[in-house]
């Protein structure tokens, strides 16, 4: 049975990444991202199309409510219903705590944080109705640990584990798991935040038990396994897709 899927933040890196590996899986899509990303959304969703998959691509800014509700309109009118919401759209702008301004830290929390509550709610009536959902959220790495110069990224990426949990709470009666994935070092442009010294990519790569860096791929499989009914009883959770530096 195809099952349809809204991902935000899809033009590139991890979302794009889930975007060609749902679509890879008989997914249909509604892929979202800001107006600045349009070119890049459009491409990714004629790869998504490339694979046979139905994909429609609606902008947006999931830090504002009115486009949150836009988006999760516009896709269960694109596709007919949606079944799956993967919440990846984020943010990092580095600055240490003494150098930490109000506007950094809201700004975090509003595209993280506010970011996954509002999608969540703005789909929540849909898949209510329906009485099947599942809903996957990209937290991090940082929720568990965090680095210098990510405080505010990390408590927002906190929240959203936060989130997840009583979401899965809320959601359960009505046939809709909430789980989220903990990516650690992966190669996107957010990602390069923590690369561009050679030192640091040796030491990501010493601390971490599969001894590489993360490719998006990498997020793809767990990503699925959460939106699929292999995951049926499991919800709730966080699960660290990090190649063994947590524990490390
Ligand atoms: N790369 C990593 O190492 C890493 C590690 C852990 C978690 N993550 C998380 O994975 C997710 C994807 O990150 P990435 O590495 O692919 O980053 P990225 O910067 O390459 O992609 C993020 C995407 O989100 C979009 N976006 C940003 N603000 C938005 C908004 N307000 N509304 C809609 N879309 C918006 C961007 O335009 C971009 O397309 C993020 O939530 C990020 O925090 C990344």
């Amino acid at each position: 049975m195809t099952r349809h899927a809204i991902i935000t933040g899809a033009s590139r890196g991890i979302g794009r990444a889930i975007a060609l590996g749902l679509a890879g899986r008989d997914y249909d899509l509604a892929l979202n991202d800001i107006a600045a990303q349009d070119a890049a959304l459009k491409q990714t969703a004629e790869e998504v199309r490339g694979l046979g998959r139905r994909c429609v691509t609606i902008l947006g800014d999931v830090s504002k409510l009115d486009d949150c509700r836009g988006v999760a309109a516009e896709a269960v009118s694109g596709l007919g219903h949606v079944d799956v919401l993967v919440n990846n759209a984020g943010i990092l702008r580095i600055a240490m705590i003494e150098d930490l301004t109000p506007e950094i830290w809201d700004q975090t929390m509003a595209v993280n944080g506010r970011g996954v509550f509002q999608m969540t709610q703005a789909l929540l009536p849909h898949l209510k109705e329906r009485r099947y959902g599942r809903i996957v959220n990209i937290a991090s790495l940082a929720a568990r640990t965090g680095g210098p110069g990510q405080s505010h990224y990390a408590a927002s990426k906190s929240a959203v584990v936060g989130f997840t949990r009583v979401s899965s709470m809320e959601f359960g009666q009505y046939g809709i798991t909430v789980n989220a994935v903990c990516p650690g070092i992966i190669v996107t442009e957010m990602g390069m935040n923590n690369l561009r010294d050679p030192e640091r990519v040796a030491h990501f790569e010493k601390v971490t038990d599969l001894h590489r860096l993360g490719q998006p791929e990498d997020v793809v499989g767990p990503v699925a396994f959460f939106a699929s009914d292999d995951s049926a009883f499991v919800t709730g959770q966080a699960l660290n897709v990090d190649g063994g530096i947590f524990y490390s």
